[in-house]
Parts: C-alpha cells; structure tokens; sequence
C-alpha cells in the first residue's frame, strides 16, 4: 500500500469517522444523509478538482461489456442512492459507480431505525427498502450533469439499479421494472436490475429461474441495443437455485452478474454486534468475504460473462481474492464506511502493481452477447 493510501485511512479512522460515528447521537443514517451532502458539494468545481488532486486516480482501465472502465473498484449500488454525490465519485479514485437503488415510482422506505453498525465485525445490517427519489428524478439530475451513455461526462462509468416500488405487486414486476428501466435508459452505462434485496417483500422470489427468464428477457429486449445489462444476485441461495438463476439470466441475455447483495445470515457478528442479529435486514461488511467469495467463484466456473464482485471487501487482499476467483471488477460499501476513501486508494494500489496477476482481466474486449 502507497504512503498516500495508509495516511488515508489513518487519517479517517483516528480523525473523521470518530466525528461521523459520534454526531448526530451515534444515528447512522443521518451522518449517511450529512455525508453524501457533502460529498455532493465536493462534487461541484473547483472542490472537485481539489479532491482528485489528493486522492489517487482508477488505475487498471478494463473494458467489459462494451464499457470503458478506467478503473477496477467501483461504488456499490444503495450508498448514493439519488446520484446526490455522483459528481465526485471519480475524483476519489472509482472506476464507476453504481447508483440507486431506484424504483419507477419514488417512496420514502422502511420506518427508521432501519441501519445499523455493528463494529466489532466491520459491518452493517440495513432495511433501507428502496428509499429514493423515484427514477425520473436520478435521469433528472444526472441529465442536468450532462450525463449521456458512453460519455463518461462524470469521469466514470455509471450503472444505475433498478428495481420494484413497494406498492406494486409482484405480478405487476415486470411492467414496474420496464417504466424504470425506461426512465434511466439515456443516462446509464449499465442497468444493474436488483432482484435480491431482502428489504422489499417478496423481491427475492424473482430469482426463482421462471420468474428471473420473464423478467430479464422483458428488459434486455427493451433495452437499448448499447446498454447493456447486469443481475444482482444473492450469496443465500443455495447451489443448486443458484445454477438455474445463472443458466437462466444467460439464457436471457444479460450481460453479465453482481455477486453479491446482503445476506439474511448472520454468522460473523462478533462480542457486543451479536445483539444485532436479531435486527431484520441484510448484513453486509467483512462477514460477508467468504460468501461473496465462494459465489463469485461459482458464477466464474458458470458463466463466461463479467462478474462484479461485492461483499466485505474491506481491504485491497479482499479484493484481490474476488479478482483470484474471477470477478473482472470489484465494488465497496461497507468498507468505505470504516476505512474511508484510503480504501479506494489501496485497492487502485494494487490494481496497479499486479496488473498481470489479475486473472480475468483477459475478459478484456469481451463484448457482451445480447442475442
Ligand atoms: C445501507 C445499505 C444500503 C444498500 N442498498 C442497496 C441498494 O439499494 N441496492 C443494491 O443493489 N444493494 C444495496 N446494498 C448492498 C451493497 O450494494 C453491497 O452489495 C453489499 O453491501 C455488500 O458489499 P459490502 O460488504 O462492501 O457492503 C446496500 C448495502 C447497505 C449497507
């Protein structure tokens, strides 16, 4: 790790996130909500350039699905959730950003307390369900930005996740999907479609290999030809319902697979967090490692399409081991909570100095097959 990165994450976790963790009477959430505003107001220039003059650039540029990625970390999806912050993403070192979670129709989530830190085991568990602005409104901003598909007028790629409005229900999915899939087309790289929250009752069914063919092979048929899209999936479904989830998103055509979302499990949690496992929600952080690990390593042995990893990568050797199994990028939430942007940093680090150990990156030029 570089002077640059290690002083990074020093400086956050003895400086910032004690004041983060601490104000706001210890509530997560709000010093989320402080953050993001001030990372959007970091987004705006001359704070912008300022910040990429300090951190680090994306290094390691891959091009997967038809994208131009500068770089192999990415923003997961549900940390910028409106795009509110999606102008500084690049200057810390991100090689895209994932936004949304984002449903047709806006609504206002789960009731508070609905996130929850559990330090002990460097991790969360959160019952957001699908808090956002709605999807026209992230296409709204994001517009005002200048954003276009193939642009990368933000400095990075942006895929943007979608998935189902509360109030629909799941035989309603499909269309509800459509409206918003729509509705962020002309400003995404790459749709994300999030159908293993365990926040939004019954999501998690349309992974069931019936349900997962109708709806994937509805949105990459509406989809424009040059955007491709991506599933999310689960690290808690069992083997055998994971291969037919595969097989059948394959089938459909996606382009290729986020693995993984949260977890419903709660091995893990360690001392004084294990309170917290009775706290419904999806747990995510450092407990998550060898989950996201072993599926990342399933899907590689499954599909010859770009798998990003996500899950508990909290340090640049997490990432590594998910680029070892076969992801070709990885992405970070949790561990930017504890570890702060020298996370980014370090990983970009190692991006750097192992550039010909990184497996996969020979998915290189591969283009995505829509047919
Ligand atoms: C508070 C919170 C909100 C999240 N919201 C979303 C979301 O809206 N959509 C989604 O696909 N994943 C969401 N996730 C999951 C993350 O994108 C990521 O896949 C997961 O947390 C595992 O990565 P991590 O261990 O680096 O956090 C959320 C995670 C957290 C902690």
């Amino acid at each position: 790790m570089s002077w640059r990165a290690g002083a990074l994450t020093l400086g956050y976790q003895r400086l910032l996130r004690p004041i983060l963790f601490r104000s706001w009477g210890g509530d997560p959430e709000r010093a989320h909500e402080a953050t993001i505003k001030l990372l959007g107001g970091l987004g705006a220039e001359p704070w912008r350039q300022l910040v990429a003059a300090v951190l680090p650039a994306a290094a390691g540029p891959i091009r997967l699905a038809g994208i131009d990625f500068p770089g192999r970390v990415g923003l997961a999806a549900g940390l910028d959730k409106d795009g509110q912050a999606a102008r500084v993403w690049a200057a810390l070192g991100f090689g895209f950003a994932e936004l949304g979670t984002v449903t047709a129709r806006a609504q206002p989530g789960n009731d508070r307390p609905r996130l929850f830190r559990a330090p002990h085991s460097a991790a969360l568990i959160n019952r957001m369900g699908f808090n956002n602005s709605g999807a026209a409104e992230l296409a709204r901003r994001l517009t005002g930005w200048g954003q276009v598909r193939g642009q990368s007028q933000l400095g990075l790629p942006l895929g943007i996740s979608i998935g189902k409005t509360k109030a629909v229900g799941l035989d309603q999915a499909q269309a509800d999907y459509l409206a918003c899939l729509v509705a962020v087309a002309p400003v995404a790289d790459y749709v994300a479609v999030n159908v293993s929250s365990p926040n939004t009752p019954g999501l998690r069914r349309l992974q069931s290999a019936q349900a997962l063919a109708q709806l994937l092979t509805s949105l990459v048929q509406a989809a424009p030809a040059d955007l491709p899209i991506f599933v999310k999936l689960t690290c808690d479904l069992a083997e055998a319902d994971l291969d037919q989830a595969v097989e059948a998103a394959t089938a459909a055509g996606v382009a290729g697979f986020i693995a993984t979302n949260t977890s419903l499990e709660r091995h893990g949690l360690k001392g004084p967090d294990c309170r917290l496992a009775r706290q419904a929600g999806g747990l995510s952080g450092a407990p998550l490692a060898a989950a996201a690990r072993r599926m990342v390593a399933r899907l590689s042995g499954l599909t010859d399409r770009p798998i990003i990893g996500s899950g508990g990568v909290m340090g640049p050797s997490d990432a590594q081991a998910l680029f070892d199994v076969g992801a070709s990028l990885v992405q970070i939430y949790t561990g930017l909570i504890y570890s702060g942007p020298g996370l980014v940093a370090a990983i970009n680090d190692l991006v750097a100095s192992r550039a010909d150990q990184l497996g996969p990156a020979t998915r290189e030029g591969t283009d995505y097959d829509r047919a």
